[in-house]
């Protein structure tokens, strides 16, 4: 059965489009749509890296502008120069551990930075009467939802219970994103994944720490007992479900995507050393031995698990890559790219992981 479509961007605002997820999107999607306008609001952060946009960067219909998402004048600016009938909303401050530093930054950012948006959103697009034709694309994450024990899965319908900082920060985002639909008539939609892997994601999440440290022979943290389980979704699928559900998803709905890849930590971290090992001709076990149970996250989330039959029955989206391809892929993809991973981790992260990990590792597991 034909999907009805019930968007049509013209003029895209992409936040955060230099990080992770944004960059695997906008890769996509300036390619895939040419007649598109696409613009890049990042404020480069740690996380942020122009270099992962390096084949679209001279595409006609992208632009990069360098700025904060807090920046109400600049973001005002930016939707009387581009007219976007469309948000797409990635930026963020993303690392849960971060969080437990920092959380003042989380607040700053993916509250009052997405609550910014959503306001100079709800100006240009609702007090002008043509709210109808936009879309406001708010990416957000299943952590809202809180901590699965060993049983169940998340719904669309499962109540909020983060328990990070970083979660609290998103979830607050969500709030605010449904509040300006509820309350303004913003035309909001909201996506919550689970745990993205893939090229270009930053060396402190779990898979490409695993995959650099294993291939520099460097100790390999694991937190806890490596019992916590994570859903794992491949970044490619993921924003192919983003495209879905901007042209085809329903304002003030919220679609859960993952891709049913439920593993243990340490069962993840050996499967993804061997690899590592396999694809660089080592003898077996050479990076099991550097395997380490380190002090646990303070309040770590047991586990998380999707129920995505909403994306599925309405949206007909279904991932592409059984977890073991999308492992292959990305162990491929960072062994190739030995340069991208030596000019993120500059001295200023270098400093960060000595300071997070030498603690850790001393400490032994719990
Ligand atoms: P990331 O940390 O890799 O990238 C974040 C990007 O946002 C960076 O380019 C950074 O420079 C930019 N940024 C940060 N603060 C900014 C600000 N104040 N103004 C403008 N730009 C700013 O994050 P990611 O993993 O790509 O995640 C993208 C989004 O997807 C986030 O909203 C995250 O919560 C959500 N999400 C991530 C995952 C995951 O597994 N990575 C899963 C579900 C949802
Ligand atoms: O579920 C979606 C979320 O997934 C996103 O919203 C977040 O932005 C993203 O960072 C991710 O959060 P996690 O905390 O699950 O991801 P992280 O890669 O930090 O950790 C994955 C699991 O691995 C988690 O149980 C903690 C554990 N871990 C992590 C690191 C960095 C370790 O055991 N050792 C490590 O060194």
């Amino acid at each position: 059965m034909e999907k009805p479509l019930k968007h049509t961007p013209e003029s895209v605002l992409v936040t955060g489009g230099a990080g992770f997820i944004g960059s695997n999107y906008l890769l996509r999607m300036v390619r895939k749509y040419p007649d598109v306008r696409f613009v890049n609001l990042d404020a480069l952060t740690y996380a942020g890296n122009l270099a992962n946009l390096h084949e679209i960067e001279e595409a006609s219909n992208y632009r990069f502008v360098r700025g904060d998402i807090s920046d109400s004048n600049l973001v005002d600016s930016l939707f009387e120069q581009f007219r976007f009938t469309t948000v797409v909303h990635f930026a963020a401050e993303s690392h849960v551990d971060r969080s437990i530093e920092d959380p003042l930054a989380f607040v700053r950012t993916n509250v009052t930075g997405s609550t910014t948006l959503l306001d100079v959103a709800r100006h240009h697009w609702v007090e002008n009467g043509n709210a109808s034709r936009m879309r406001f694309h708010h990416i957000s994450t299943d952590e809202v939802f809180g901590s699965l024990g060993l049983d169940g899965r998340f719904s669309e319908d499962t109540p909020y219970a983060p328990r990070s900082p970083y979660a609290a920060s998103k979830a607050s985002s969500d709030h605010f994103a449904r509040a300006y639909a509820e309350t303004f008539g913003l035309p909001v939609i909201i996506s919550n994944a689970s745990n993205n892997f893939g090229p270009f994601q930053f060396p402190e999440k779990l898979i490409p720490l695993v995959i650099s440290n294993a291939l520099d022979l460097k100790p390999i943290p694991v937190y806890g007992r490596g019992e916590n389980v994570r859903d794992w979704l491949y970044v490619e699928d993921h924003c192919a479900a983003l495209d879905t559900i901007l042209h085809f998803g329903s304002d003030l709905r919220t679609y859960l995507v993952g891709a049913g890849n439920e593993v243990p930590n340490l069962d993840l971290v050996r499967s993804l050393v061997d690899l590592v090992d396999r694809t660089l001709d080592r003898s077996e076990g050479t990076a099991r031995k550097l395997i380490r149970f380190v002090k646990d996250r303070p309040g770590h989330d047991f586990r998380y698990a999707l129920d995505v039959s909403r994306i599925q029955e309405e949206l007909g989206w279904e991932p592409d890559h059984t977890l073991e391809d999308g492992l292959k892929k990305t162990v491929d993809w960072y062994l190739s790219n030995k340069g991208w991973l030596d000019s993120v981790r500059d001295d200023s992260y270098l400093h960060y992981y000595d300071r997070m990990y030498t603690d850790r590792l001393n400490s032994g597991g719990n």
